[in-house]
Parts: structure tokens; C-alpha cells; sequence
């Protein structure tokens, strides 16, 4: 996977589809040659072009062709001739600025963990690392970039590790990597949003400048997800080049470009340098978050592929990582805080007879929890709602032959709470300024070792008082009021230390329940990205639960998220968020393009509804290790219609998807391709009674019904013959 040339100092990395080539100079400066389609060699004869540029500063006065400012570099800081936005930044005694240059590096199978955060890992197999390192003379700073490459997988992965020697140094900055590419027609592809609206797919022209989404929010947030590509502007579903970059982080990020009047682009992503700073002691250290890499000729299913594929295998964890859920039913949008142990009985009945797996009871079962102004930080359950307690009714659940989840919000509290009026300094606060509230509560400050035992303490003796199989875990506000000064740490180091904190609580609890099923929610989708997901293999996408709404959190999830993880509910109508109503048929198709749930009062609807929610259920579980499992394709598309197929690993089975958003009058007739089958086989769909040949589905495709109604959809199953 790494090929080397000693004499060039030339580090070539390969992956299936792409390289990643990498040289140090004579003067020691590391410098990027290549990244894109994968090449089987690259001459030492291959040398940069050195041109005198105006402005651009020289290192030395006998060389005016050479300059930081023009050179592809990848881990560069400002102050010594480089202009463009940099990786890393310092101050110390000696001043601001680094010269990093080549001290040593070191080539090994596998790939180390990164100390106290979340990140890929792989078999020696898989992957290979490089470690550079870097060293400042001056103000004697060490940078170890970590490369490590999956070969298979097609991604390459990269972190830095900065160390002090004699000196202390207060790091600025200190991003995961940059990158620079020799050419800037982009189109830019992130995924946007707000609360209820997640991972909108937005699409924007690379023009001059600088183009950058972040968070300083705490959390990655709805609004923005730690990733961003560069496409081909003609990139298509089936070909065209893409760059991604993704971090293994869930708080605050930036994910930038920029392109510079000469036409080259710098792509970097990492820490939110807006809300960051860390104070290093002589013979310290700092590890960045990682950073992930990977390229595709494939266009955006290739990007979808390899990202949710990576996801999947070098990212989730645990006992779940590769098995199939199970269909839930969550009661919130049943009862939210309103309910009894015998509505919950009644609830978990009708759904164990809908043949639903698991009951999952969200908020309101703890303290004195009746609406969403108390008690959080209580995690004691309530005896007047639940008479038999946790144990009790997890039995009766149990007896019932489902399994039982929990949801849980341990990073907050509630003003009026026990919790807080034992420990008020336990809060994020700025002392001698009032709270800032959202949703009336308090973040715990988890930059402090007390609370997080705390936090791992409760929700375990929770856990281990009841047969918890699931969790729900929820974040339902940002972060704000930041104290001046924490224990001795510098004011802007808090965001980084409570992403710390917060992932030691995960990995304990991951630990010590092993067996346990988590999701990650924030508000829905606040907080979905790949630094959760090391820890929880499943998240809820969003609060809206309206199928229509969903349509495109759901198609922008999937831009890199496994179908697996992606948490879909139907749930009832007129829809709580937007007040629309749409068939159930609509609900459940939507629903079963993700990991399958149910959120409304199946003991409230009509015989014949509890009727097609059973048939329902009874079809995912026949296509839920097609959907779970399978490879995704998005089909034609337009402003009115979604399509998807999936298909499964021997392309025996095929699950079809189309979903009409509005009925217009004289509607032109659609032709959807289906795409990744079997060309030379014959499939047979039930709902059509009909069998087509592979190769006829693919490039004739089928017609959609003409249909006269809003929100119509349909969900064809092909078997192979
Ligand atoms: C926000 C979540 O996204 C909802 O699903 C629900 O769990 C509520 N919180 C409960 O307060």
C-alpha cells in the first residue's frame, strides 16, 4: 500500500482507486506531488516547477523561484511566506510562526488508535501508516503526521500529533490536515440544514476565494456536518472525480477550500480554530481528531459507496456494527411526557403484535419529568408513572417477547433538579453572569473528571437495573457561556475538553455494555457524524417524522451515512412538525429506505391500519438485510420525485422505491432505471405480478403509475427467478 523511493524521498500511498503521493525536498520540506486517480508509478524525473512569482516570499535570498507561498504543501503555518489559510499555528517566546521540516519517519502495518478519540481502525491487512515528523528548530515543536492508508477500502486517514521539546507553546490552531490540489473548477458539496430540516445536500461553485462551513455550536449540529467534497462540476451519479473529506468529530469543526490567484486549492478540515486554543507545557503533546480522505473516478455513488462502506466496517463498533436491528417502537410522539406503565403495556402489546422487536420509552420516565422544564441529571426512575419501576416493566416488555430501550439525555440538567441543587458548579457557567437557556436547561461541564464519573455512574446503575437492550442518547441544546478560565485551562480549550470528557463517557459505557444497542440523537440529527457513530452504530436523523420532509434529510444522510444507522420512523398524522398528511403506505416506504421504527399510538388507529403496519413490519423484515446491508442506489430524481433501489450481495433481491411528492395536471409520465442488477436475470415483483429482465430494468426501466393524489409512493420487491 505505501510504496517508497528512498533516493526522491518519495512516499507513494496507494488505494484501490486512488494515490496519494507525497516527497520531501532536499531542504527538507515535505511537500504533496499527487492525489487523484490512482497511478501504478510516479518518476523521481516527475519534479515541481520552480517560477519566480511577485510577492510570493522567498526563504532565501539566492533562490527567488522558491517560495512557501506556490509550493503544494501539507501541513504548513503562516508567518514564513505561506499565505493561504494554514494547518497549524503557535505562539511562544520565539514568536508565531513554525518552519517544519523532515526529521524522520517511520512505515508499519495496522494503525495505531488515537489517544482519547474516536477513529478508524483496521487489521494489519488493511491498512498501513506513515508517520512523519516534523520539527521546528527554533522553538523546538515536533508535528508526527499520521498517514494511514486502506487499500480496500479507498480512504487514507490523517492526524497530527504536536509535541514540545524544551519550550511551552500555546497552539492556535491545530487542524487534522490540509491538502493542496493543482486546480480549482469545483463544485463544492457539504450537507446543510437546520433543526427538522438535516443534511440538506448543498451544491456550490468553487469560485475565488474562500469557501468553509463549521461549528462553534459544541456539537457538529443540525446545520452542518463534518464533510465536504469536491466534484467534477459534471460529476454525475456514475462518473466524474470526487475529493471528500470527512472528520471523526462531533464537536466544533471547520471544513474548508480556497483557491489562490494561481489557480492551485488548499482543502483542509479539522478543530474550529474560532474556539480553540491549547496550552502545551514543555514535553507535552496534542493529537488532533482524523481526518478521512478518499477520492473516486466513480462519481456520487462511488463517493456513497466507499463512505458508508467505510463507515460501516472502520468506523462502527461492537456487537451491532454488522448485525440487523431491530424495528422499534418509540413512544414519544404517542404520549411524550404523558403517560402510564399500563399505556406503555397497552402501547408495547399492539406493537409486539404488529410484529415489532423493541420498546424504546424516551423521556419522561425520570424524576419528576412531566414536560420538558425539570428533572433532567435525575436519573431515578419515576414510580408514580412506573409503579413497577424500570426492572418491572422492562419484565413485562421482556414477557411480551420484545426488548426494552431507554432513552436517556445525560449531558444535561435541569435548573430544577435534584442534581443541580446538590451541584450548581457543575454547570457550564460564566461566573457573575446569569444562565443562557435553551429548552430551560444546563449543560454539565464535562471538561471536569468528577461530573463524567458522575454521568458513567448513573446511567450505568440505570443500566444495570433493568434489562436495558437499547439507549437512546440525546443532546437537546448547544453549548454556550463558556467560563474565562477551567481548573487552570485557557478559556478556549473548554470545547475540545468536553469532547474529551464526553467520549471517555461513551467509551466506558460502550465497555462496560457491551450487548447494549446505542443511538445518538440531538434534536434528531444535531449531532450525526462519524465521531458519534464510533460510539453509537445508529442515530435518529431528524425530528421530522413527515415522509415528505424526510425525503431529503433521509437522501442526504445517505450521501455518506450507511442506510443502517440512519434512524426512520412513521409515525402519525396530521404530522407533528408540519401538519401534513400523507398515507401510511408513503410512511412506511419512506421509513424503510432507513433503519425501520414506529412512533405514533398503534393502539389509538383503526383494525385495517394496524393491519397494513403489520404488513409492513412483515416486509422490512424481509428486505431489512437488503437495506441494512445492500448497496444503495438514488435513482432519477426530480424536484417532484425521489427513487432508490437496493440491492443485495448476490443481487438476488431487489427493493424499489418511488415517492411522488405532488399530483399535477397533466403530469408527464415518469421512467425510473433501476440500477446494480443482474443484467441477464429475470426478477419477478409480487406487487406488479410481472417478471423483467435485469438488463430491461436497468436500461428501459419502469413506467410509475399515473397517479392522481399528492404524496403517492410505491415499493416494488424483485426476487431473481
Ligand atoms: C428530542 C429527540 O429528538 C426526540 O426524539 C425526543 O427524544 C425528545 N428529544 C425528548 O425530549
Amino acid at each position: 500500500m505505501i510504496d517508497y523511493q528512498e533516493t526522491a524521498l518519495l512516499f507513494h500511498l496507494k488505494a484501490k482507486r486512488f494515490s496519494y503521493i507525497l516527497q520531501i525536498l532536499d531542504n527538507k520540506l515535505l511537500v504533496h506531488r499527487y492525489f487523484g486517480k490512482r497511478v501504478e508509478h510516479f518518476s523521481p524525473d516527475n519534479k515541481i516547477t520552480y517560477l519566480d512569482r511577485a510577492f510570493s516570499p522567498n526563504p532565501t535570498s539566492k533562490d527567488r523561484t522558491f517560495s512557501l507561498d506556490t509550493l503544494p504543501l501539507e501541513y504548513s503555518s503562516n508567518g514564513l511566506g505561506d499565505f493561504r489559510t494554514s494547518a497549524i499555528e503557535v505562539t511562544c517566546e520565539k514568536g508565531t510562526a513554525l518552519d517544519l521540516r523532515y526529521q524522520a519517519h517511520r512505515m508499519y502495518k495496522g494503525k495505531p488508535a488515537l489517544s482519547g478519540l474516536p477513529a478508524s481502525f483496521g487489521d494489519e491487512d488493511q491498512v498501513e501508516t506513515l508517520e512523519i515528523d516534523l520539527y521546528d528548530e527554533l522553538t523546538d515543536v515536533t508535528v508526527t503526521l499520521f498517514y494511514s492508508i486502506f487499500e480496500e477500502a479507498n480512504y487514507l486517514t490523517r492526524s497530527a500529533v504536536i509535541k514540545t521539546g524544551s519550550q511551552a507553546v500555546k497552539l492556535e490552531k491545530a487542524l487534522s490536515m490540509t491538502l493542496d490540489l493543482p486546480h480549482k473548477q469545483f463544485m463544492v458539496h457539504t450537507l446543510t440544514g437546520r433543526y427538522g430540516y438535516e443534511k440538506e445536500w448543498t451544491k456550490t461553485p468553487l469560485t475565488q476565494g474562500k469557501y468553509s462551513v463549521g461549528s462553534i455550536r459544541g456539537a457538529s449540529s443540525h446545520s452542518r456536518t463534518p464533510f465536504i467534497a469536491l466534484a467534477d462540476p459534471i460529476a454525475t451519479e456514475e462518473q466524474g472525480d470526487i475529493y471528500t473529506a470527512q472528520l471523526v468529530y462531533s464537536g466544533n469543526f471547520t471544513a474548508f477550500v480556497e483557491t489562490t490567484a494561481l489557480q492551485t486549492t488548499r482543502l483542509g478540515i479539522g478543530l474550529n480554530d474560532e474556539k480553540f486554543r491549547w496550552q502545551l507545557a514543555a514535553n507535552d503533546s496534542f493529537q488532533t481528531p482524523e481526518a478521512l480522505l478518499s477520492f473516486t473516478p466513480n462519481g456520487f455513488t462511488g463517493l456513497t459507496w466507499d463512505s458508508q462502506h467505510f463507515a460501516r466496517h472502520h468506523i462502527a463498533r461492537g456487537k451491532w456494527a454488522h448485525k440487523e436491528r431491530p424495528i422499534l417502537i418509540n413512544n414519544w410522539e404517542a404520549t411524550y411526557f404523558h403517560f402510564t406503565e399500563n399505556k406503555i403495556v397497552e402501547l408495547a402489546q399492539s406493537a409486539r403484535d404488529a410484529g415489532i422487536e423493541l420498546f424504546v420509552l424516551d423521556d419522561g420516565w425520570f424524576g419528576k419529568r412531566n414536560s420538558d422544564t425539570c428533572s433532567l441529571g435525575d436519573w431515578v426512575e419515576n414510580r408514580d408513572k412506573l409503579p413497577s419501576g424500570l426492572s418491572g416493566l422492562a419484565r413485562k416488555i421482556n414477557e411480551l417477547g420484545m426488548a426494552f430501550g431507554l432513552w436517556f439525555e445525560p449531558e444535561m440538567v435541569s435548573e430544577d433538579s435534584d442534581l443541580y441543587r446538590a451541584h450548581p458548579d457543575w454547570v457550564i457557567q460564566i461566573k457573575g453572569r446569569s444562565h443562557t437557556y435553551s429548552r430551560e436547561q444546563l449543560v454539565l461541564d464535562l471538561s471536569k473528571e468528577e461530573v463524567c464519573d458522575y454521568l458513567i455512574e448513573s446511567v450505568s446503575a440505570i443500566l444495570q437495573s433493568a434489562n436495558i437492550a437499547y439507549v437512546k442518547w440525546d443532546m437537546n441544546r448547544n453549548i454556550t457561556n463558556i467560563p474565562e478560565y477551567q481548573a487552570n485551562h485557557q478559556k478556549n480549550e473548554f470545547y475540545h475538553r468536553y469532547m474529551l470528557g464526553l467520549y471517555r463517557v461513551l467509551e466506558t459505557l460502550n465497555k462496560r455494555f457491551p450487548e447494549v444497542l446505542f443511538e445518538s440523537c440531538s434534536g434528531g440529527g444535531g449531532r450525526n457524524d462519524l465521531g458519534m457513530l464510533y460510539y453509537m452504530p445508529q442515530a435518529w436523523a431528524s425530528d421530522n417524522t413527515d415522509a415528505i420532509g424526510r425525503l431529503s434529510i433521509q437522501e442526504g444522510t445517505g450521501l455518506i451515512f450507511p442506510s443502517i444507522s440512519v434512524g426512520a420512523h412513521v409515525s402519525a398524522v396530521p404530522n407533528h412538525q408540519t401538519g401534513r398528511v400523507t398515507p401510511l403506505s408513503t410512511r412506511g416506504n419512506v421509513a424503510m429506505l432507513g433503519n425501520l421504527g414506529y412512533e405514533l399510538d398503534l393502539h389509538a388507529l383503526p383494525e385495517h391500519k394496524i393491519t397494513e403496519i403489520t404488513e409492513q413490519v412483515k416486509t422490512y423484515k424481509s428486505i431489512r438485510q437488503t437495506v441494512q446491508f445492500g448497496d444503495y442506489y438514488r435513482l432519477k430524481k426530480t424536484d417532484n420525485t425521489y427513487a432508490y433501489n437496493y440491492v443485495n450481495d448476490d443481487k438476488s433481491q431487489v427493493v424499489f422505491t418511488f415517492v411522488k411528492i405532488l399530483s399535477q395536471p397533466e403530469a408527464p409520465l415518469v421512467q425510473v432505471k433501476l440500477r446494480g442488477l443482474d443484467a441477464s436475470a429475470q426478477y419477478y415483483s409480487k406487487e406488479l405480478d410481472a417478471t423483467f429482465y435485469g438488463d430491461e430494468l436497468m436500461n428501459i426501466g419502469l413506467t410509475m403509475p399515473h397517479v392522481q393524489k399528492d404524496y403517492f409512493s410505491v415499493q416494488y420487491i424483485f426476487h431473481k427467478q
